[in-house]
């Protein structure tokens, strides 16, 4: 199974972003826990990271004709006003989960709303790293999520 990941806007700075927020580890190093975390080595994950709204619908596009049968997206601040981000999940009708590495709903009230949240599967969020692995989980079929 190939799915994709998509980290959006200031996700590259994690790490050095709002540690108190994001937690030290860089995208890099969650990337490298997620591979050696996964259960299922059938899975093939493609991971994207992009700062432009336009970057991240043409990659959700590209995913229709590349066989990806599960998407795990963290859009950054577009998870709270982007529409053309929610078109374009709706539009693909590839399988979508949402993830927060914070949780959304404990912070300022701006980031309580999530414009993507109807067209995903489920939103994940306040669980830091392991919120992609229980996306991941979710879309292989594995329903059971991380402990870690
Ligand atoms: C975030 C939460 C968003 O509100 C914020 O703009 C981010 C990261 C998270 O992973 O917790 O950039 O999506």
């Amino acid at each position: 199974m190939k799915l994709l990941i998509v980290n959006g806007p200031n996700l590259n700075l994690i790490g050095r972003r709002e540690v108190n927020v994001y937690g030290k580890e860089s995208l890099d190093q969650i990337i490298n826990w997620i591979s050696n975390n996964i259960k299922n080595s059938q899975t093939e994950l493609i991971w994207f990271q992009s700062n432009s709204e336009g970057e991240i619908i043409d990659k959700l596009h590209w995913a229709v004709d590349n066989q990806i049968e599960g998407i795990v997206i963290n859009p950054g601040a577009y998870t709270h006003y982007s529409y053309a981000i929610r078109d374009a999940i709706s539009s693909i009708e590839i399988p979508t989960v949402e993830v927060h590495l914070s949780n959304i709903d404990q912070r300022e009230s701006f980031r309580k709303i999530s414009v993507i949240k109807q067209v995903c599967k489920k939103q994940i969020k306040g669980k830091g790293k392991k919120g992609y692995l229980d996306a991941i989980n979710l879309l292989i079929g594995n329903e059971t999520l991380s402990n870690h």
